[in-house]
């Protein structure tokens, strides 16, 4: 998730747009970059690393001109530095592009743009787009970018100028958000309403499919094909506060919210559109290396070992490798046998985490090879490792990890269903039956999350919101389902909440139930319903406070749970993808309701760098 501004008018553009990239900054902040059109053409800085140097280096180099466009990176192609941070241009470099999302077909544009002879200056997939509007371009900027949108696949919100038509600045958006700012006599794009709304609050919010061309007089919208459109200006009424978190209260509401869209991000260019193959090509492992894998390790903290879990049960499932999952601060001090042939999986949402990186350290000392699945681009994780699945999550503000755990899960998902390919244990049908399932999940996460009320109402209710302790219970592939919802409710509303395998219970645990004790249960559809609802049998018996996170129709849930949340019928085991999304909700709207510090709990740090 990146941040795109742009400004055309009598106001200076540099400190237009570098005042709105302070304001998106939390949308990434890996590399800068702004270019604007003066007199002699077009003139551009870039940065790596926070604004602050970008503000430093706009003084020794300050630009001037009358129409401009700016960038603040979170990078998902291509490493944080000077030649892969935006805007990106065309080889005559009259035509500057800077890009919020994903063109899922810049593969196959960029061999088709090299083989007339391009020269590409970096590893984006943006700058496919600069060549594309190049290709196209005959004196109308408008024109030539609707023209190489239509060659593009996936999602944009793109600001473009051009040395040849300094009174236009155009944008258009499909699938990352784009604003339209109007002023008197001068014009204004963004990502986010905070990005402009220091200059003026009359808006527009650009729709999927649409392109602009903003000039001093006004701004014209067609559709992709041409077609007028007419758009509504409205007025901003936000503070700048609530700008940034898009209105939510809360940025781990607003990251909770995201999930489906980051779900679609996570498989974005990872599922060839005609054969469903899976393309994981940064993972830089070979297909000799994935048939003679005989062994994986996945190692990581916290939420993201409650991924690892769910990705070794994937992993072993489909591919048939034995996997062996580890706390990172405990697999570096117990000296591990890794055979050869050894896989290693770190996987890291902030990829700074120290104890991973020493576990890292450890397996490639010990020959094996290290593909990380992780969130921020060019962290040491990612650094460290031999390949990379990028999880492409987009920064993750709040301290509770939300969109970064379901990302992992949707991460894992891809990388056992290409391992059970590769090794030949799973038919071509089967693994586009298993894609088809995972191209279902973002819209059966959007239908939770439209559905919340309910759970918004169990919050408040004292028997949750005032607890003293809980269980999550779950089994098989929702027994981290289980862990996961426990560390939610722990960090946040500080309720001690334990996570625990459901046939465990009757092993000890259950001597804690009573009518006072809720018992989180995820009872959803699949191969150990029937033993999951003894489990819940045996604790109704005892008076246990049960809710239930069921399959919606299942309806004789009801008679063992005082209360039940449904999630839409799915892929057993692509569930935990689902299921954790009720129990984000829950752990939130307990911890609002009782007065915590949602996004920054007691004792917390985002990223724990320290041993
Ligand atoms: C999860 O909500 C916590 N914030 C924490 O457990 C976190 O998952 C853990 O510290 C690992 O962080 P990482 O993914 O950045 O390595």
């Amino acid at each position: 998730m990146c941040g795109i501004v742009g400004y055309i008018g009598d106001k200076n553009p540099v400190e237009v747009i570098m005042a709105g990239l302070h304001r998106l900054e939390y949308r990434g902040y890996d590399s800068a970059g702004v270019a604007v059109v003066n007199k002699d053409g077009l003139d551009c800085v870039k940065s790596v690393g926070k604004l602050k140097i970008m503000d430093q280096k706009l003084i020794d180099h300050p630009l001037v001109g009358q129409v401009g466009i700016g960038h603040t990176r979170w990078a998902t192609h291509g490493v944080p530095s000077e030649v892969n941070s935006h805007p990106h241009f065309n080889v005559a470099k009259t035509i500057a592009v800077v890009h919020n999302g994903i063109i899922e077909n810049y593969y196959e544009l960029r061999e088709q743009l090299q083989a007339t002879g391009i020269v590409f200056r970096s590893q984006t997939d943006t700058e496919v787009i600069a060549h594309l509007i190049d290709k196209y371009y005959q004196g109308d900027l408008f024109a030539a970018v609707q023209r190489a949108l239509k060659d593009c696949e996936g999602a944009y919100a793109i600001g473009v100028i051009c040395k040849d038509n300094p009174d236009v600045l155009v944008a258009a958006r499909h699938g990352s958000p784009l604003i339209v700012g109007l002023g008197e006599n001068e014009g204004y794009i963004g990502s986010d309403v905070p990005a402009i709304m220091k200059y003026t609050r009359n808006v527009i919010y650009i729709e999927n499919g649409q392109v602009c061309e903003i000039t001093r007089k006004g701004v014209r919208i067609e559709d992709i094909d041409g077609n007028p459109v007419t758009m509504e200006v409205k007025v901003v009424e936000w503070d700048d506060a609530a700008a940034e978190k898009d209105g939510y209260p809360h940025f781990m509401l607003k990251e909770i919210n995201q999930q489906a869209a980051v779900l679609r991000n996570t498989l974005a260019g990872r599922v060839d559109d005609h054969s469903d193959a899976v393309r994981l090509t940064d993972m830089n492992i070979s297909l000799d290396e994935l048939k003679s894998c005989n062994k994986i390790f996945i190692v990581a903290c916290g939420t993201a070992w409650h991924a690892g879990m769910v990705g070794k049960f994937l992993i072993e499932k489909f591919a048939k490798v034995p996997v062996e999952l580890d706390l990172a601060s405990e697999f570096r001090y117990r000296d591990p046998i890794i055979p050869p042939h050894s896989i290693m999986i770190p996987v890291s949402q902030s990829g700074e985490t120290a104890d991973t990186l020493e576990a890292i350290r450890i397996a490639k000392s010990r020959g094996a090879q290290v593909a990380a699945i992780v969130n921020a681009v060019g962290s040491s994780v990612a650094r460290e490792s031999h390949g990379v699945v990028y999880q492409q999550a987009g920064p993750e503000i709040g301290v509770a990890s939300t969109k970064a755990y379901t990302s992992q899960c949707m991460a894992f998902a891809l990388f056992a269903i290409w391992l059970a390919e590769t090794r030949g244990v799973m038919d071509k049908a089967t693994a586009r039956e298993m894609i088809a399932h995972l191209r279902a999940i973002p819209g059966k996460v959007e239908e939770i999350l439209k559905d919340h009320e309910k759970v918004k109402e169990l919050a408040a209710r004292p028997e949750y919101r005032d607890a003293v302790g809980c269980f999550y219970l779950g089994r098989n592939v929702n027994f981290p389902s289980a862990l996961e919802g426990a560390l939610k409710l722990k960090e946040i509303s500080y309720i001690h909440a334990e996570g625990y395998a459901a046939g465990e219970m009757k092993h000890g645990p259950i001597a804690l139930v009573t009518d006072t004790f809720p018992v989180v249960c995820v009872a959803v559809k699949g191969d150990t319903y029937d033993k999951m609802v003894s489990n819940i049998q045996e604790i109704a018996a005892r008076k246990g406070l049960i809710l239930s996170v069921a399959t919606v129709g299942d309806t004789s849930i009801q008679a063992h749970s005082k209360d039940v949340i449904y999630i839409p019928e799915c892929f057993e085991a692509f569930s935990p993808m689902l299921v954790a999304v009720p129990l984000q909700l829950l752990a939130y709207y307990i911890a609002v309701n009782r007065g915590c510090d949602v996004d920054q709990p007691r004792n917390l740090a985002k990223s724990v760098t320290v041993e």
